[in-house]
């Protein structure tokens, strides 16, 4: 299956970008490398949101992928010359990313903290599913800011497990600068 270019609604120089990211209760996205729970509803959601455009990610998010994901564009920011990743282009910057992108918009930046520290000051949406339960981990997305993204979805789960925490996948929309 292919997805042909098309028009571009971002700025001329850029296609449309959003941020896809889990994210606990206290910020924490991520533990060794990995994510540090199990919610499949979640990679479902990813799957459904992502499939058909471009995911724009860092070198160690990519590595901690099995394989590029299908029926996406797989681009990997990396700073190492040389860098090689099957399936995927990898690009020296952000913005090198954003120039690559050829899948239909929106991009989406799928982390991982790094990576979105640089995304989101360029992002217009960003999906963020919110966990609200506490993990231990190394990696973290900082609270989106209210006085600059609305909410425009909220749709509430809960993993229904022994161990199980309810979690919202949140559509935020940047406020257009009045
Ligand atoms: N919960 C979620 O939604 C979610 C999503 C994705 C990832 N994660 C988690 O996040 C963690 C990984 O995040 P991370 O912050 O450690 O790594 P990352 O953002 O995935 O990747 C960092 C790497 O990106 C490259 N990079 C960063 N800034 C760059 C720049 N300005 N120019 C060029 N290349 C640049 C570097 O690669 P080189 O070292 O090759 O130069 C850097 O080591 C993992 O635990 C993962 O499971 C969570």
């Amino acid at each position: 299956m292919t997805f042909p270019p098309r028009a571009r609604t971002g700025t001329a120089r850029q296609p449309a970008l959003a941020v896809i990211a889990a994210v606990a209760s206290n910020g924490v996205i991520g533990r060794n490398g990995e994510l540090p729970w199990r919610l499949p509803d979640d990679l479902r959601h990813f799957r459904e949101l992502t499939t058909g455009h471009a995911i724009i990610m860092g070198r160690r998010t990519w590595d901690s992928l099995a394989r590029a994901l299908p029926r996406r564009q797989n681009i990997v920011v990396s700073r190492q010359a040389g860098f090689r990743a099957e399936g995927a282009i990898v690009v020296a910057s952000l913005a090198d990313a954003l120039e690559r992108v050829e899948f239909p918009e929106p991009a989406f930046c799928i982390g991982g903290a790094e990576i979105y520290r640089l995304a989101l000051p360029m992002a217009q949406t960003a999906y963020i599913t919110e966990i609200a339960r506490a993990f231990e981990g190394d990696a973290t997305f900082a609270r989106l800011d209210p006085a600059q993204w609305d909410v425009v979805k909220r749709e509430h789960h809960r993993l229904d497990a022994p161990d199980g925490f309810d979690y919202d996948f949140m559509t935020y929309r940047r406020r257009s600068a009045a």
